[in-house]
């Protein structure tokens, strides 16, 4: 039974080839920023108020000038469209049916001019090298293509070390070898249902990576165009924050004097986040640094990732100073089940525990929450 967002994951696992599980559901090295991530959530407990007449309440924020119908969105995940067919689009529909941000990942296989055909106000992600001729041209198409809100990713500095990745037999370029072939055979509901109608329309390619469309998912040039961010610097963001007219959003921030000249730069927003645990292992939990950085932020806009499943865990992160929280994947494995209606079930399950947690709380708005709803353990 799907009740809850964690109860996608072992769904999802039994539909996937392993090594695309591995990819989606692993982290990096031994674990410990992913667990971090959970741990970190642990921590706190909820201090709740009774006989507040919470009848009339909502799940609904605001963010960057936007209402939502509840303070999370789903995070930006990359090659979404292999796990689930047409899953970039899949994903960006079910945001906007459910009135929550969609951000489209810079590594996704479906041209970012199709994907905001599909959701208006759906958000790009960009990964981008430290070259600024490559950063305008990228720029310029976002723009033209008629995104409001452009996400910098700036925790890729380096290729992260994914061991579980090429044990389970995932890597980019994916190498085509007879145990891949085998594992693709056991799978044939997401063979059938993903992989030969995705194949027939072509083989994938990054389509958004640079300006122009990227390398196919097989191809070698794939790696070398992923391995090219260690030029990245602040004053490629100064650059970005020049030409991108609308709202521009750091994303992969830890440290509180990044999240510092992150608004001194002109940042609309920053997304705390360890990229799920993803990149570097043993980086702290965001939620760790969250009252630090919104010291940092003043009235910037404030986002979280990270481990986020439960409606009391959004609570948590708006109570520690967050405006919004993203969430990735139990959104994708929601979206290789059973695509947009089931990514739809997904943050409808979200939604109905924040609200039903809000009025458990004694609170009527996410605007309500402040840190005095939390107790340390
Ligand atoms: C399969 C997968 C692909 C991802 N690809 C990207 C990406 O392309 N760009 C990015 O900024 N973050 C990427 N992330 C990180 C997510 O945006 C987000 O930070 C993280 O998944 C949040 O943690 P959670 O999955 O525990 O909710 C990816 C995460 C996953 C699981």
């Amino acid at each position: 039974m799907l009740l809850t967002l964690d109860d996608f994951e072992p769904a999802a696992r039994r539909r996937l080839p392993r090594p695309l599980f591995a990819y989606v559901s692993g982290a990096t090295e031994t674990g410990a920023a992913w667990q971090d991530n959970r741990d970190a959530l642990q921590e706190w407990r909820l201090l709740p108020k009774v006989l507040r007449s919470v009848e009339e309440r909502s799940s609904a924020c605001t963010l960057m000038g936007k209402s939502y119908e509840a303070p999370f969105g789903i995070a930006p995940m990359g090659l979404s469209a292999l796990m689930a067919r047409d899953g970039d689009r899949v994903l960006a529909r079910a945001a906007g049916a459910a009135g929550i941000p969609f951000v489209l990942s810079g590594s996704s296989l479906t041209r970012l001019e199709d994907v905001v055909q599909a959701n208006p106000d759906a958000w790009f992600q960009a990964y981008l090298p430290g070259e600024e001729e490559r950063i305008r041209p990228l720029i310029a198409r976002v723009l033209r293509a008629g995104f409001g809100t452009l996400v910098l990713t700036a925790d890729t500095a380096v290729l992260a070390n994914r061991e579980n990745n090429l044990r389970a037999g995932f890597s980019t370029p994916l190498r085509i070898r007879p145990r891949l072939i085998w594992d693709f055979a056991i799978r044939p509901r997401w063979v059938l249902g993903t992989f030969l109608p995705t194949l027939s329309q072509g083989m994938p390619h990054f389509e958004n990576s640079f300006a122009e469309r990227g390398a196919p998912i097989i191809s070698k040039q794939a790696a070398r165009d992923f391995g090219r961010k260690d030029h990245l610097n602040w004053d490629h963001l100064a650059l970005m924050r020049e030409i991108w007219p609308g709202k521009l959003v750091l994303k992969g921030v830890i440290h509180p004097e990044d999240v510092a000249k992150a608004r001194a730069l002109g940042c609309d927003a920053v997304v705390l986040s360890n990229h799920g645990g993803r990149q570097l292992d043993h980086a702290i939990s965001p939620l760790r640094i969250l009252p630090e950085a919104r010291a940092q932020a003043g009235d910037m806009a404030l986002l979280i990732d990270g481990g986020i499943r439960r409606g009391t865990d959004v609570i948590k992160a708006l109570a520690l100073g967050a405006d919004m929280v993203l969430v990735g994947r139990p959104f994708l494995y929601a979206a290789t089940l059973g695509g947009q209606a089931m990514a739809e079930q997904a943050a409808g399950i979200l939604k109905s525990e924040v609200h039903r947690n809000l009025g458990l709380m004694g609170l009527r708005a996410p605007s309500e929450i402040t840190p005095a709803v939390l107790h340390r353990i």
